[in-house]
């Protein structure tokens, strides 16, 4: 049998999909060490692989079949635009895709000015504005803290994630539009979910079963 090989990606949403995979008796316990710097863990019984790389990575590695199955938010599958089989919603990691700025910002919007727009995300803003809002905006691509880019005066609004809120709360700014819900979910290789079909379906319905 071969090694069947999971991606995830860094940072919040690994912990909690750990928890979700021992749940389902698939327990990696070499991965718990918070000290250690290893990327790739094993189970030999179970002939699986972990690997942990940086979120918007992890739609590459399953395209390219380096990884069998990965977990990824909805905005880094929307982002990547990666060929892939998006399979299960795991119902955690839930936020919302939004176009955000101050309240005076609002106006712009309505009336379809040629504004600029500062997001992590360029191909989700792309599409919202151009396709579903037929709005012409200049994106400015930024890599973090896109928050900043209002206040600071780079861009009239910005596309980005909102969980609590907080964030933009604490810099004067608000929720002006609602692109769409994210949460995380699993991808399959479009070849292995052929090849290794009956494995990779008893762990999607495995996960199924734990889902709150
Ligand atoms: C994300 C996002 C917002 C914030 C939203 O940033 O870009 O800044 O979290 O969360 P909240 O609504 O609960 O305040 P992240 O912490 O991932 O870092 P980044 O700024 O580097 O993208």
């Amino acid at each position: 049998m071969r090694y069947l090989t999971i991606a995830l990606g860094k940072g919040r949403l690994a912990q909690k999909t750990m928890e979700l995979f021992e749940k389902i008796g698939i327990t990696c316990e070499e991965m718990k060490d918070p000290s250690s710097r290893k990327l790739i863990f094993t189970n030999e019984e179970m002939k699986l692989k972990f690997f942990l790389s940086k979120g918007p990575d992890v739609p590459t590695y399953v395209e390219y079949g380096a990884a069998d199955i990965g977990i990824v938010g909805k905005d880094t599958i929307l982002e990547e635009q990666r060929k892939l089989y998006e399979v299960l919603d795991l119902g955690y990691g839930k936020c919302r895709m939004c176009v955000c700025g101050p309240e005076s910002a609002k106006e712009l919007l309505k009336h379809q000015e040629l504004i600029r727009v500062a997001t992590k995300y360029p191909n989700i803003a792309k599409d919202y504005f151009y396709n579903k809002k037929h709005q012409t905006v200049e994106i400015i691509k930024l890599n973090g803290s896109i928050e900043l880019a209002p206040i600071v005066g780079l861009a009239e609004v910005i596309v980005d994630i909102v969980e609590t809120g907080s964030t933009l709360r604490e810099n004067g700014l608000e929720v002006l539009e609602e692109v769409c819900p994210l949460s995380a979910r699993v991808v399959v290789n479009q070849v292995s979910m052929r090849m290794e079909n009956e494995r990779i379906t008893k762990i999607l319905n495995d996960l199924k079963q734990v889902l709150p």
